[in-house]
């Protein structure tokens, strides 16, 4: 099993985003995790396109863009443009969910479902072949550092037993990426439950020195090591 970390830049320090962008990737993190929220969709306002351009440059790693926004269409384009490799969104954001897939993987971009923790993996049946990854929320949305929803580790088994009777009949792969409350304590437990794809913000970026240009080193090598033993 292949296992991606994707931290979060929503705890990185804004200040000096390409640096951190820099940094985490060099201590080991496999995807950059950017949160976009727009403040109607969810009670927070953070960034876009053009922050994702910016730091594109800084790294050949993908740029994973959670579109916590509503409405979602209008968007795609510009993160695309903007060097965003996997875009995922809410289904509650989107009037027509299929069409919303189709435009993101027509824009060159790789396309996911996010599941808020109330809302049912229903919503992926009838778009499998349109899903290159499921997003389970394991908190709700708007805030970093907030406490994994216990409930996803079922959740998460459900989704995992889908995914695979899909890949089965199809060939198709389609990851299952966990965001929120992800730690090195609970990281293990959540890959047991079938996640492949971890997205970890404040256990990422609060870790070590500010001054310490490695101090991701060692929370990535505690979450590989977790990750190793399961
Ligand atoms: C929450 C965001 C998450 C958040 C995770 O709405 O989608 O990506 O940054 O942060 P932690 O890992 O601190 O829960
Ligand atoms: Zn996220």
């Amino acid at each position: 099993m292949t296992y991606r970390i994707a931290p979060s830049l929503l705890s990185a320090d804004f200040a000096k985003l390409g640096e951190e962008v820099a940094h985490v990737i060099a201590s080991g993190a496999d995807w950059i995790h950017f949160d976009v929220m727009d403040n109607h969709y969810v009670p927070n306002l953070t960034i876009g396109p053009l922050v994702c351009e910016a730091i594109r440059p800084c790294t050949t790693a993908p740029i994973d863009v959670h579109l916590m926004v509503k409405p979602v269409d209008r968007i795609v384009p510009d993160f695309a443009k903007a060097g965003a490799n996997i875009i995922t969104f809410h289904p509650e954001g989107s009037e027509h969910v299929d069409r919303t897939l189709g435009l993101i993987r027509d824009s060159g971009c790789q396309a996911g479902l996010v599941f808020n923790p109330a809302t049912p993996l229903i919503w992926m049946d009838h778009v499998m072949d349109k899903l290159d990854v499921v997003l389970l929320m394991s908190v709700n949305p708007g805030y970093g550092g907030q406490s994994f929803i216990p409930g996803t580790l079922d959740k998460l088994r459900e989704a995992r037993a889908r995914i695979d009777a899909y890949e089965q009949k199809s060939g198709r792969r389609i990851l299952l990426e966990v965001d929120g409350g992800v730690k090195v304590d609970n990281i293990a437990e959540i890959a047991r439950a079938g996640a492949d794809t971890f997205v970890a913000g404040s256990a990422v970026f609060g870790a070590g020195k500010d001054s310490d240009p490695q101090r991701y080193n060692s929370v990535m090598a505690s979450l590989r090591s977790a990750l190793a033993g399961v």
